[in-house]
């Protein structure tokens, strides 16, 4: 089938590679023209596991091209799904601007039949305003369907999650787009769910909220098992192999950042509060994140009164692991912190840059990890990178000055740690 998509961001670009993949002629819009020039040169413009290959692949195959000329694209395509970015705005609420100038693009350039599929996470009630957005901007009189089908990838896994989902949530008042999305996705081995466009809305938004929710509620809990000197994981793997529980999102920390949890929760209680139906725990669930790396610096300056001077080396700046997004990222709330505590700071990131706000602010970024922990009076771990499990923590511990680990991830195993000569502090762990 052939398809066009619009908003060549991270769910788009990743979507994009997936159909293609699976036998369709796609092709992706953004009116970012460097964002166009990169993608088909071959180069992906942000880092996501497996996705360069494949993209490179089908390319090849011809079946994945990219434009800037949204009328020919337009024109040429039955299937449109609208991938742009909602970002929040000030007040919480979700920015639908780019949602609207997609839909307004599609009424002005439609020419014949189409079925548009809002993949963007939307505000409940948005996929009946593209409907009117793309009506009132039109002048064509052939009919059109509007489909909600929320994406559940996650970055650093993207095309994995992409090519083999949980589910598939299609939200509309048509069969016949129904059974065209069910046909576009017809190798996917997963349960399809028919719902009404607000219900796949809200689908994502409670989804995400879970989620979100499982982590705060996990760290928490570490609070308290800090209390008692309780191992939080001992305590998230006999919760989590209930079944009726489920083991993921039980990974205490520094809380959850990125380019969906943060925004779709604060989105979420917007709405609610303007229903007059405010979502209490949800609230509890953002203050918690919200606390989490004030929490963890408190952990950090029990054992340094001041950190005045202090040479600290943080290690990770991505909001995961597997990626290049700072997005939300809580390295950069602890490097805030740590900087009002007059700390000298000192940065590694397995692939992130240090962007120039923070090199100016005094800053320094170092690329080898041995290197960076030269010296150190105390390291703290932002991100769970693989990498700082693999690392030599013998070598380090005779590279540093002061034998501190702050783990904000719980990646290491404390005992080991401990038995070099540091001093370990997990969260809920120690
Ligand atoms: C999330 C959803 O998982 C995905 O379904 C949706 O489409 C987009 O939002 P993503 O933001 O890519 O995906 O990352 P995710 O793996 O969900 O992690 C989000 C944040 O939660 C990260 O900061 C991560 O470190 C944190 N996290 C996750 C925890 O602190 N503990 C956990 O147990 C899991």
């Amino acid at each position: 089938m052939k398809i066009l998509i619009i908003g060549m961001g991270y769910v788009g670009t990743t979507m994009g590679v997936a159909l293609a993949n699976t036998g369709h002629e796609v092709s992706g819009l953004d009116v970012d023209k460097a964002k166009i020039e990169s993608l088909t040169k071959g180069i992906l413009y942000f880092h996501e596991p497996a996705l360069q290959e494949m993209l490179s692949k089908h390319l090849q195959t011809k079946r994945l091209s990219f434009t800037s000329d949204p009328k020919e694209a337009i024109k040429d395509n039955e299937v449109i799904f609208i991938t742009v970015g909602t970002p929040s705005l000030n007040n919480g609420n979700a920015d639908l601007t780019y949602i609207r100038q997609a839909a307004e693009m599609i009424g002005k350039y439609k020419n014949s039949k189409k079925i548009v599929v809002v993949k963007s996470t939307v505000p409940l009630g948005t996929t009946e305003n593209v409907k009117q957005w793309i009506e009132e901007a039109t002048k064509d009189s052939s009919p059109f369907d509007v489909v909600m089908n929320p994406e559940f990838l996650r970055e650093g896994r993207a095309l994995q999650d992409a090519l083999n989902p949980d589910r598939v949530v299609l939200g509309s008042h048509s069969d016949e787009a129904f059974n065209t999305l069910e046909q576009i996705y017809s190798n996917l081995n997963c349960p399809f769910i028919r719902t009404t466009p607000v219900a796949a809305e809200m689908t994502k938004y409670a989804s995400n909220a879970f989620l979100a929710t499982k982590i705060s509620f996990i760290n928490e809990i570490a609070r308290l098992c800090d209390q008692f000197g309780i191992h939080v994981q001992d305590v998230a793997k006999g919760m989590g192999l209930d079944d009726r529980i489920g083991g993921a999102f039980l990974q205490a920390g520094l809380g959850y950042g990125g380019s969906c949890f943060p925004k779709d929760v604060k989105e979420l209680l917007w709405t609610a509060d303007h229903r007059g139906c405010p979502l209490r725990i949800l609230k509890e669930v953002e203050r918690v994140n919200h606390d989490q790396p004030q929490y963890f610096i408190e952990k950090v300056m029990k054992e340094f009164p001041s950190l005045a001077d202090k040479r600290i080396v943080l290690l990770g700046l991505s909001f995961k692991p597997h990626t290049d997004d700072i997005r939300e990222s809580v390295s950069f709330s602890i490097i805030k912190k740590l900087l009002q505590e007059k700390a000298n700071v000192i940065v590694h990131d397995p692939i992130v840059k240090l962007p120039n706000e923070w090199v100016n602010k005094g800053v320094k970024q170092i690329n080898d990890p041995y290197e960076a922990t030269e010296g150190a009076d105390l390291i703290i771990i932002c991100t769970d990178w693989p990498l700082y499990q693999e690392i030599d923590w013998a070598k380090i511990s005779e590279l540093v000055k002061g034998h501190y680990i702050f783990d904000g991830r719980n990646i290491l195993e404390a005992d080991c740690i401990k038995k070099l000569g540091f001093t370990y502090e997990g969260i809920g762990y120690d």
